[in-house]
């Protein structure tokens, strides 16, 4: 939203929220989450054209467009519990809306949402309606945490389904006119609703299963001696596989792939194709097994315990330059070596410690997880050193001074193929990363 009020200097553009502290946040110079040139896009924008506000029934009243942009996480109760989308939220918005407005609306499913979902939210509003028209319009957010800026400036495709009649093809092309203020217009594609719905899960699906694909052949070439990297690179070069997704690592994490995923499966069990719903269960399968065979390979190298040992853990967020821990393979990993109980020291350059302990459920006074202010903390006296996340600032610490304040023999796992391994190996660090035999 910020982006479409930065590139639409003639739309308002208001953001609402029922979270007062949040909204604080936004409105505030410390914004709530970390994310590379974010800031400069607020504050460029913010008391123009955009707004943050909990006034959401003035907000919906005014707006011609309402963005719905809420959570949809794996249902965690009753039917579908751990597979399908809790749609509670959305549903709560769809009702909002119907009570709010006064006129016709254009509203936009943003959230991530099952397939068919448009239906549920038109079928709350057609029968509030009361004579206003609700055409609802499907427009999935491909962006990526840590890229967001430069992947909402210079999108692969921006993609707007809607119904295919004559008030629906008006309400596409005035979504499309928004996005058209900065997008080509060859990159703006439209479609019905439940393709922009279903194209969103396969996205994420083929991108999730890209990097399960390339992680399933690491643990092969751990056995063989092959190096992921060059089989990645290898393949890359192949126009039709392209180089991009291929980097073996510790697992995907983040707020999309799993869920995502899971949605899917839970359509295609629902739909009656168990098959198709195996199929891609698969992809989260192997992920699992990624995360556990890398803590696995810890305790096993480390002479099969790591029972009162100080482990450094270096990266928690579920990939470089951002603050999200969501599925972050680094919990699993943690967890795991908890269970072995190990003593864990944590450094992260931009996740808190509250957040930490909060993701492994662990009390401020656990004497078993330690949040440290910098690596050479962390690693101190320790037996070995975990790269989790591919943090740029890990490739320049002194590797040195490390090695000589770790117990012998130094242990390094580079979770995701980040450092120099031979000029460690030369320092007298055990190194190994991912996939490489
Ligand atoms: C993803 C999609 O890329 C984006 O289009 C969608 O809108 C939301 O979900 P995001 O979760 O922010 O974006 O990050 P992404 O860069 O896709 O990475 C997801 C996970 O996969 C991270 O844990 C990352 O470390 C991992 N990953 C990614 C790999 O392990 N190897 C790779 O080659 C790429």
């Amino acid at each position: 939203m910020a982006m479409i009020a930065h590139k639409c200097a003639d739309h308002t553009v208001t953001v609402v929220d029922i979270n007062q502290a949040r909204i604080d946040a936004w409105n505030s110079d410390e914004l709530p989450i970390y994310e590379p040139g974010l800031d400069d896009v607020v504050k460029a924008a913010r008391g123009k054209n955009l707004f943050f506000s909990t006034d959401v029934d003035t907000a919906i009243h005014e707006a011609e467009i309402v963005f719905i942009s809420v959570n949809t996480p794996t249902k965690t109760y009753g039917v579908g519990a751990g597979r399908a989308a809790d749609l509670r939220f959305i549903e709560k918005c769809a009702r909002k809306i119907a009570q709010v407005s006064e006129g016709d609306k254009i509203v936009v499913e943003k959230s991530t949402l099952p397939v068919r979902t448009a239906e549920s939210i038109k079928r709350i509003l057609e029968a509030n309606s009361k004579g206003r028209d609700f055409q609802i319009l499907s427009n999935p957010e491909f962006l990526a945490e840590g890229t967001a800026i430069a992947d909402l400036q210079n999108p692969d495709r921006v993609l707007i389904g809607g119904d295919q009649t004559p008030a629906g093809l008006v309400a596409i092309q005035k979504l499309v006119d928004v996005y058209a203020a900065w997008v080509p217009s060859e990159k703006i594609l439209t479609t019905n609703v439940w393709s922009s719905e279903l194209s969103k899960l396969t996205a994420n699906a083929f991108l999730a299963q890209r990097i399960s694909s390339i992680n399933a052949i690491s643990a092969l070439c751990e056995e063989t001696g092959a190096n992921v990297d060059e089989v990645a690179n290898a393949i890359g070069t192949d126009s039709r596989i392209g180089p991009k997704f291929l980097k073996s690592s510790v697992g995907f994490g983040g707020s999309c792939f799993q869920k995502d995923i899971l949605n899917l499966v839970y359509l295609c069990d629902h739909f009656g194709l168990p098959d198709v719903a195996n199929y891609w269960y698969g992809v989260i399968e192997m992920n699992d097994f990624q995360k556990h065979r890398f803590a696995r390979r810890v305790v096993s190298t480390l002479f099969n315990t790591v029972s009162d040992k100080k482990i450094a853990v270096l990266g928690f967020a579920f990939k470089k330059d951002t603050n999200d821990t969501r599925e972050s393979a680094a919990i699993y990993i943690c967890r795991d070596l908890i269970d072995e109980q190990a003593n864990i020291a944590i450094y992260d350059p931009k996740v808190t410690a509250k957040q930490i302990r909060q993701d492994l459920k662990v009390a401020d006074e656990n004497p078993h997880v330690a949040i440290c202010e910098d690596a050479y903390e962390a690693t101190k006296d320790a037996h070995a050193v975990l790269i989790l996340t591919e943090w740029d600032e890990f490739k320049a610490l002194d590797f040195k001074k490390i090695y000589d304040e770790m117990q012998l023999p130094v242990f390094l796992f580079d979770g995701r193929n980040l450092l120099d391994l031979e000029a460690l190996r030369e320092i007298g660090f055990e190194a190994t990363g991912i996939g490489q035999g």
